[in-house]
């Protein structure tokens, strides 16, 4: 691993972040990827949080970023607990699997600890993230709205503040700032036309 250095994305990195965004998700879940639309559509949305959209660098290039947002757990006792979500998080294609991302993600939420996140809840790969401290969620009492009734694997979580969570049963929905290009898909073409054509493939591994 190379030396590294993680700074706050600023605007004139807006369009290099959206397209490193979508050279790490192309082809990985789905033939193409939206992860760079969603990107480009949350830094309007009022729970998203400025301070925690982080870029990495390496050599002075861009290679990796993260975004945060707020998000809140609705609790059974009827409490709205709040708490953040993040994603997407890229590493560039040729700097995965190297370290990274793992560095990216744990400097991120010392940041998101700091800001008084209690915890963290995401759809992720266990695989990855299981090395950064997250279990699944229904450990933790929380349950996942879209599949409430399974034990769901890919549904994580990581208390920041130790014990944020006891006490909590409830349940989790991804904001709806994640959903961008089922509502706009003729945006989304539309903002796609922008980038370098890239070949959409069938791989196996996507959803
Ligand atoms: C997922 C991603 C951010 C991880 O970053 P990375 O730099 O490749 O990962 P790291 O090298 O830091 O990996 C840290 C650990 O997680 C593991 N890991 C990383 N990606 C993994 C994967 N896809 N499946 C299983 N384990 C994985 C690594 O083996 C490593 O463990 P080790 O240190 O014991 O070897 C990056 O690969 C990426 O941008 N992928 C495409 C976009 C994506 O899937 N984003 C996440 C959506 S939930």
């Amino acid at each position: 691993m190379k030396k590294y250095n993680i700074r706050t994305e600023q605007p004139r990195d807006f369009k290099i972040v959206e397209n490193l965004t979508r050279e790490a998700f192309w082809n990985v879940y789905r033939p193409g990827c939206v992860e760079h639309f969603v990107l480009h559509h949350y830094r309007n949305d009022p729970s998203f949080i400025p301070e925690l959209s982080l870029v990495m660098e390496v050599d002075g290039q861009i290679i990796g970023h993260v975004m945060y947002a707020w998000s809140k757990i609705d609790a059974d006792d009827g409490r709205k607990i709040r708490m953040m979500t993040f994603g997407p998080i890229s590493i560039h294609p040729n700097y995965k699997r190297q370290g990274y991302g793992k560095a990216l993600l744990d400097y991120s939420m010392e940041l998101a600890r700091k800001m008084s996140a209690g915890c963290l809840l995401i759809v992720g790969n266990i695989g990855f993230y299981g090395k950064s401290g997250f279990v699944p969620a229904y450990v933790k009492g929380i349950r996942y709205a879209d599949d409430p009734n399974s034990d769901a694997p890919y549904f994580l979580c990581k208390e920041l503040d130790e014990g944020f969570l006891d006490g909590v049963m409830g349940s989790y929905k991804d904001p709806e700032g994640y959903f961008v290009t089922e509502r706009m898909p003729e945006e989304f073409e539309k903002y796609e036309a922008n980038f370098p054509p890239k070949e959409k493939l069938v791989l196996p591994g996507q959803l």
